[in-house]
């Protein structure tokens, strides 16, 4: 078993450093581009051999039938996963103390049961904590209080505990018990000015810190943000050019003509909403940083919320539409899927605007070929026919029902890949400086033909 664990952690190891590792800036597009993807396949196979490996040596895992033994190796296997200062997976730390809670429970083995209530509270107390408006949050913070109020009660019997060890357990659990705040554990180095300031509210500095802070944080989110926005405006124009009484009631906007007139002013909103719709991931990080595996169900609660905190960070900026964008993306048309669930509907003045940035989503997550390690692209053909599919469920009809259009259809196609190639290199060719402006291409924004 031993063996397995080490090869795990020595993939982690690995996804870091393909993590890290940044194309040289004086390289051609296409080098670049092939360099990006193969990083990118390399994250995706290695992934894949710790999901088939987590499978075997944890999850399908039963206390009843661990011996010391087994329970030795995970109690080391944990301790090198979980560390104060740069954990190697903390998730996994957790899972595997959870198990060996359920193994101590069931061999009766106290000072074991005493040790995993501990070491399981701070685990999940290092794991994930969300930040809003400069505030820590740990999402999990009753079951944290759970466990360590079990290890505190300890203290009745604390003359009775033999082992010295098992005493500091407890002591420890009555410390952390009694601390008010979890502020401590967020490593100093991922608080930037992102988690520090809130955001402002005048337009032109906002979209700044929108844009730097993504691309400071995630380039991967950054590439997707500036392909939705580029997708969603070019799906509302067509809209608003061929079918403008489906925009009517948007933006205050009463009928077609009003939609024709003010055709600009939607689509740049849209364009917007599009850069804006995944800000609340700036606040996830620690989950959506993870590569190594795939997430844990409790992990993906938390990127869920992106949804949430998006919302809270436009809405507090005075940007309404931008808001009802980010809060709604990830919810079926027809309300009856997605999330967050339950929800307040969307106010109908925005409603298609996030039907369009929600289309636009699903198609550039689904026909990223280039920096997407976590599922193989679809063609862009392969998309449309789910999009068909799901026309009139999860996705708006009157926006699937824009790629009837053969000419429309051809002209995504044909775009699509040049734009994401040349996103692609722009960000990676200079990730961490993070002075790369939108590029609304308002009226004219025909340029896109080759891909450096
Ligand atoms: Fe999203
Ligand atoms: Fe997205």
């Amino acid at each position: 078993m031993r063996k397995y664990y080490e090869k795990y952690i020595d993939n982690l190891e690995q996804v870091q450093k393909l993590l890290e590792s940044r194309p040289d800036r004086g390289m051609s597009s296409d080098r670049m581009i092939a360099e990006i993807r193969d990083n990118a396949g390399r994250r995706h196979q290695i992934c894949c051999e710790n999901d088939r490996l987590l499978a075997e040596i944890l999850f399908e895992r039963d206390p009843e039938s661990m011996n010391r033994q087994e329970a030795d190796d995970l109690i080391e296997f944990a301790d090198r996963l979980f560390l104060k200062d740069g954990s190697l997976d903390t998730g996994i730390a957790h899972y595997i103390h959870r198990l060996l809670l359920a193994y101590a429970r069931q061999t009766g083995d106290s000072d074991l049961y005493i040790r995993e209530l501990y070491q399981a509270g701070v685990t999940l107390l290092h794991v994930k904590p969300i930040v809003l408006h400069g505030e820590v949050r740990n999402p999990f913070r009753d079951q944290i209080t759970a466990y360590f109020e079990e290890g505190a009660s300890y203290l009745d019997q604390y003359d009775e505990i033999a082992n010295e060890q098992t005493r500091a357990f407890v002591l420890r659990c009555c410390e952390k018990r009694d601390e008010k705040e979890y502020l401590y554990v967020f490593p100093k180095e991922r608080r930037r000015w992102w988690e520090d300031e809130d955001v402002t509210s005048e337009r032109e500095a906002f979209e700044k810190y929108v844009l730097r802070g993504i691309l400071t944080y995630h380039p991967p989110t950054y590439v997707h943000s500036q392909m939705v926005a580029w997708i969603g405006e070019m799906l509302c124009r067509r809209m608003a050019e061929t079918m403008p009484e489906k925009l009517a009631g948007t933006m205050g906007l009463s009928d077609a003509e009003a939609v024709l007139r003010e055709k600009e002013r939607l689509c740049r909103c849209v364009y917007e909403g599009g850069l804006c719709h995944d800000l609340g991931k700036s606040r996830v990080l620690n989950y959506i940083g993870l590569y190594g595996r795939r997430l844990l169900d409790e992990e993906f609660a938390c990127v869920k919320l992106h949804t949430v905190l998006g919302y809270s960070l436009l809405k507090g900026a005075g940007y309404e539409h931008l808001a009802q964008i980010a809060l709604h993306h990830h919810q079926w048309a027809d309300l009856k899927g997605g999330y967050p669930y339950p929800c307040d509907p969307c106010p109908e003045d925005c409603r298609m605007l996030v039907d369009i940035v929600a289309v636009a989503d699903s198609i550039d997550a689904a026909t990223d070929n280039i920096g997407r390690s976590y599922a193989s692209a679809k063609t862009f053909g392969e998309l449309a026919e789910e999009l068909r599919e799901g026309a009139g469920s999860r996705y708006r009809e009157d926006v699937v029902r824009l790629f009837d259009d053969g000419d429309f259809f051809e002209e995504m196609e044909r775009k699509l890949t040049p734009r994401r190639q040349r996103i692609y290199c722009k960000v990676y060719g200079m990730a961490g400086n993070g002075d790369f402006d939108g590029e609304y291409a308002g009226d004219s924004g025909e340029e896109e033909e080759a891909a450096g």
